[in-house]
């Protein structure tokens, strides 16, 4: 491994709450080891078209407490070619760049690892994305404020929901993930949790439904995962109509759940990931994420961070069956 240079920091794909909170801490640590930081705009579609720029420490002064990233974000189709990645390539030597953290989710890290592959630079993925899907650490900088978010809606639809006698349906982000889902599900109390992990089964669904209402329950509530196998809110909601003779309303939390000023928690492990992001480096290591486990900071060859399916513990999941009858 040849010794580093300069580092460059970005944040790719869906932004989370706590983006921020790394990029700042990544960028201190970096300067008090003494290497130069460039701040990379727009994730790989910055370092394919050169929106490079040097960051102090107080470029990154006032931004813990922000949303959103300031380094911007981008789902970059042409650094899945070679042809882009060899053109971020030679933006990195043109900054006599060597290495890169990269603050995202799977497709993020996928990107990484192949250019880490194929030019030899070095690299570190810290856990940026509110679906929590990524093995190797407890939790991902995001998903406590999007849960939070989640919850706080949750709370105030459950007040209509009693005013009205309704059902409601509430659908969460998560397209391959039931992280969200299970967690706002379970905090929020509600009957039920539908996510793509589990086979969802309308009529245990609908029996339950109506166990509750003969037994006195005002309000029901459905969280349900974008990507649940069954269908969305929507067609979750077609099916079941067809049996439950109760009003039904649909909600959908969208990306609201990924804005926002960033919890205490994600706050803390995205400064202390930052920070192990730099220590890393300069160890040498390379093509690894840094994630929690528990209190620790660990380090997972990337590529099994999206290789290796994080599980879904199934004893939360009958547990919310036991609560909320
Ligand atoms: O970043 C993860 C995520 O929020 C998923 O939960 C969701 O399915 C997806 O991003 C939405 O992506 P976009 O903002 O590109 O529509």
């Amino acid at each position: 491994m040849k010794k580093t240079k300069n580092i460059g920091v970005l944040t790719s794909g869906g932004d989370g709450p706590g983006m921020n909170a790394a990029i700042r801490a990544s960028v201190r640590t970096a300067i008090y080891y003494g290497y130069k930081v460039f701040g990379i705009y727009q994730g790989y579609t910055g370092l394919i078209h050169d929106k490079i720029t040097e960051l102090t420490s107080r470029d990154v002064g006032g931004i813990i407490n922000r949303g959103g990233t300031i380094l911007q974000t981008s789902r970059c189709k042409e650094f899945r070619e070679y042809n882009g990645r060899k053109c971020a390539f030679e933006n990195m030597k043109k900054y006599d760049m060597n290495a890169l953290i990269v603050i995202g989710g799977d497709g993020s890290f996928r990107g990484l690892h192949d250019l880490i592959n194929e030019f030899k630079i070095q690299g570190i993925g810290l856990p940026g994305t509110i679906d929590n899907d990524l093995f190797g650490t407890d939790f991902t900088i995001g998903f406590d404020t999007a849960v939070n978010t989640a919850l706080d809606a949750i709370d105030r639809i459950r007040d209509t929901a009693t005013s009205h006698a309704r059902l409601f349906i509430i659908e969460v982000m998560g397209r391959h993930s039931g992280y969200l889902a299970e967690y706002s599900g379970i905090g929020g109390g509600a009957e039920d949790i539908l996510i793509p992990e589990t086979i969802t089964d309308i009529k245990k669904i609908c029996d339950k439904l109506e166990k509750g209402h003969r037994n006195g329950k005002r309000s029901s509530i459905l969280v349900v995962a974008e990507g649940d196998e069954a269908g969305n809110a929507f067609e979750i909601k077609k099916k079941i109509e067809k049996v439950v003779n109760w009003e039904i309303r649909v909600s959908i939390l969208g990306h609201i759940q990924r804005g926002g000023s960033p919890m205490a928690i994600d706050r803390l492990i995205a400064t202390r990931m930052g920070y192990e992001a730099v220590l890393a480096i300069k160890r040498g290591e390379t093509d690894k994420m840094v994630g929690m486990d528990k209190d620790t900071a660990i380090l997972t060859p990337l590529k099994k961070t999206w290789t290796i399916k994080k599980k879904i513990d199934p004893s939360l999941v009958k547990m919310l069956d036991i609560l909320s009858t």
